[in-house]
């Protein structure tokens, strides 16, 4: 079973990290193919609470090869700080690898986020501020600066120049701000580089010989398919490609390398900023989900929008990204809220419905879910191992979840602790021995 892809379902935040934690045991590579530091999960290990924004989770196992891919965008900040606090706490991070490739959030890249937004006003995206779209944006107008230019500062320089002052317009507002001087910024992103330097690698051969072998690759995505830039609710996404065709560019390997294809999803719904959320819950009922199920942002700290599971945009999410397994999590949350609903269709304003997700925004913005009732359960299932442990009324809404999709469930959480997971026989491929 070499290579097995995990990708959020939904609009991020399904708790990707810790199916990737728990997947990491037994995995020989895991890499991370898109996005940058506005993702963020937490890791919570023998009473130790981890945070990550860039390093693969499967970086707490010693000596585990994790690689930061070349699709991702690499703030080396960010980087090097989560490198330190890993130092600190005593962790080895030998196995970390970044991929020559992988293009550097600049500080201009971050203010050139927040000044589009503020330009924007009430349409703002309500991005993640962390400069993901700007350095994007240059990557694709050739401007970019990537890892191995940090290991020459001439290159450097002159690079930095070249995508600098194309922006000095836009930037004026900061024009005296001295994060924006060529010869400091470079002279900081040089001090980075040699901190970055030992990990800095050919990260695609990696991931080849570590297929050939037949071993287990994970490719780690970000954020969600909701929120890609091609097949999300555009413009209100990210700047990447979170679906798992993804993983094969942003990692360097060919679609034959992927044999499966995991999504992940919470057993209802969340968002974080604008745009579009047919099945948004803007009552005390959502604010209970929230609470119930701490929505509130690893990165930016803001509070999630809550809803009901959208079943339209999950089927969507299946095709788009071809799931072979289907992860459900945080099915906990949704104990003792009875009756549940689920959205199986959209209705239009005008007495319309819609099958399917619908590709035309003006249709979507108006969009809301025709939810089916479905019974809830009281009982407390964070104890539960197999399927068979659930509640009846638990396992028929799983069943729901599955049929509807036409994709088995593999795995599903039952609470925050490692161990609160329930692994299904469909799992059996890649389950970690001692699971
Ligand atoms: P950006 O990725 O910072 O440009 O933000 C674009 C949109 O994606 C905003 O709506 C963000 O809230 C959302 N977003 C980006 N990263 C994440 C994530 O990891 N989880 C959830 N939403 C995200």
């Amino acid at each position: 079973m070499p290579g097995l892809v995990i990708v959020g379902a939904q609009w991020g935040d399904e708790g990707k990290g810790k199916v990737v934690d728990l997947l990491a045991e037994q995995a020989d590579l895991v890499i991370r193919f898109q996005g940058g530091n506005n993702a963020g999960h937490t890791i919570v290990r023998d009473q130790e609470v981890f945070k990550f924004h860039l390093i693969p989770s499967g970086i707490l196992y010693p000596g585990k090869i994790c690689a930061i891919g070349n699709g991702v965008v690499v703030d080396p900040r960010v980087l090097t700080e989560e490198i330190a606090e890993l130092h600190r706490r005593g962790i080895d991070i030998s196995g970390l690898r970044i991929s020559a490739n992988a293009h550097l959030i600049m500080p201009y890249h971050k203010l050139l986020d927040q000044a589009g937004e503020a330009r924007l006003g009430s349409l703002q995206i309500g991005t993640t501020r962390r400069g993901i779209g700007p350095c994007y944006a240059d990557k694709a107008a050739r401007l970019g600066i990537r890892m191995q230019d940090l290991l020459d500062e001439k290159i450097l320089r002159k690079k930095i120049y070249a995508a600098l002052e194309p922006k000095r317009l836009m930037l004026r507002p900061f024009a005296k701000d001295p994060q924006l001087d060529l010869h400091a910024m470079t002279e900081d992103y040089v001090q980075l580089g040699h901190r970055l330097e030992p990990h800095i690698a050919d990260t695609a051969p990696i991931a080849w010989r570590t297929l050939d072998r037949g071993e287990l690759v994970v490719f780690e995505g970000a954020q969600g398919t909701m929120l890609d830039i091609d097949h999300g609710t555009y413009p209100f996404v990210t700047s990447s490609n979170p679906v798992a065709g993804a993983a094969c560019i942003g990692a360097g390997v060919g679609p034959r390398s992927i044999d499966e294809v995991w999504g992940i999803a919470k057993a209802y719904a969340t968002r974080v900023g604008a745009g579009p959320f047919p099945t948004e819950l803007e009552d005390a009922l959502g604010e209970q989900i929230r609470e119930a199920g701490g929505e509130f942002g690893t990165t930016t700290g803001r509070a999630r929008r809550t809803g009901w599971l959208d079943l339209v945009a999950l089927r969507y999410a299946g095709r788009v990204n071809g799931f072979t397994g289907l992860v459900i999590t945080k099915l906990d949350v949704l104990t003792g809220i009875d009756p549940l609903h689920v959205a199986v269709r959209y209705l239009g304003p005008e007495g319309a419905t819609f099958e399917e997700f619908p590709y035309h925004q003006s249709i979507l913005h108006k969009a809301r879910g025709d939810l089916v009732e479905l019974p809830g359960w009281h009982e407390d299932i964070s104890g539960a191992r197999s399927i068979d442990d659930l509640p009846r009324n638990a396992q028929d809404y799983l069943d729901f979840i599955s049929d509807f999709l036409g994709v088995p469930i593999v795995m599903v959480g039952v609470g925050p602790a490692r161990d609160e997971m329930i692994w299904t026989g469909a799992a059996e491929r890649v389950r970690p021995a001692a699971a």
